[in-house]
């Protein structure tokens, strides 16, 4: 039977690009609030037998985990022979730990809650830094989709003489491979998160290639404060003017202009998550890591 995708409001090309890259058909789904803020959700489309997929990307995931709860447990009570998740942003990650007495390790949560609800998951480079793998967090099979060949290769077409830098520790993990993809040198700075918007960084004595032009490149771009102390370190010591490049636009409140006004000569992001800031497509990735979930025999 041919498979089914639903995308959820905001992911409407992903959820086509999916479908037209797997030959499924495109469902519709009716997602909206009542005056009370609760949620409706109706599928609009046979389910009966046949595997499904949700698109939603999860930031801002609080106003987005129960509709697609209550859209994953009424595909199942229409017959649904499978119901998957692709979230191209996957929330939560970043709280992997108990940091003080009584904090909710959410990410924890988060994956069970996910596992819950769905057979499989689809997601592109979630944050993992305590955790090894999101197998440590969810009871379902899992599939990430790694962005860094696809900013290597933005790069390589866009920025000439490029030194890749991450802000931090957790970064090297992407900056070592996009360097090594584009023969380029790469260095990590060091940085103290003391608050939600407060971070402290810290130049490495290395070679920062002040000759050449900072890419800066993190998983994702929250607040801005990170990428703004960044930028405000490689000027203090001469560096050209940095671009900017996140995976996931998250972009909280008006930090993409901040980071405009800090001085970015370019602010990149993937379309994870819908934004003016996309520039390095990763859906047809999305949609191949899809296709075997699909698959009759797979699940
Ligand atoms: C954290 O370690 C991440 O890799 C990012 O560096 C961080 O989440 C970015 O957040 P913000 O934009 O709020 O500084």
């Amino acid at each position: 039977m041919t498979p089914l995708v639903f995308a959820f409001p905001g992911n409407e090309a992903a959820g086509q690009a999916i479908a037209r890259t797997l030959d499924a058909e495109l469902g519709q789904c009716e997602i909206r609030r009542f005056p009370d803020e609760e949620s409706y959700v109706q599928i609009e489309a046979a389910v009966t037998g046949r595997a499904v997929a949700f698109v939603c990307t999860l930031d801002r995931p609080d106003q987005k985990f129960l509709p697609l709860a209550f859209a994953a447990a009424t595909a199942r009570t229409l017959g649904a022979a499978s119901v998957g998740v692709v979230a191209p942003y996957l929330a939560y990650m970043r709280q992997d730990a108990s940091f003080r007495p009584g904090d909710a390790i959410s990410a924890l949560h988060f994956g069970r809650f996910l596992s819950g609800s769905f057979d499989w998951l689809v997601t592109v480079d979630p944050h993992l830094h305590r955790l090894r793998s999101l197998d440590d967090i969810f009871a379902i099979p899992t599939t990430v989709v790694h962005a860094a060949p696809a900013l290597s290769e933005w790069i390589r077409t866009n920025v000439r003489n490029p030194i890749v830098i991450g802000p931090d520790g957790e970064s090297e993990q992407w900056v070592s491979q996009i360097a090594a993809n584009l023969g380029a040198p790469y260095a990590v700075l060091q940085k103290e998160r003391h608050g939600d918007r407060d971070v402290s960084i810290t130049l490495p004595r290395t070679d920062l290639g002040l000759g050449r032009t900072p890419v800066l490149v993190d998983d994702m771009i929250s607040t801005g404060v990170t990428m703004i102390e960044a930028m405000r370190h490689l000027q203090q010591v001469g560096a050209r003017l940095p671009l900017c490049i996140g995976v996931h636009a998250i972009f909280a409140d008006d930090a993409y202009s901040k980071l405009q006004q800090a001085g970015a000569a370019n602010i990149v992001t993937c379309n994870t998550i819908a934004h003016v800031s996309n520039a390095i497509d990763l859906h047809g990735l999305l949609a191949e890591a899809v296709r075997a979930f699909l698959s009759p025999v797979t699940i």
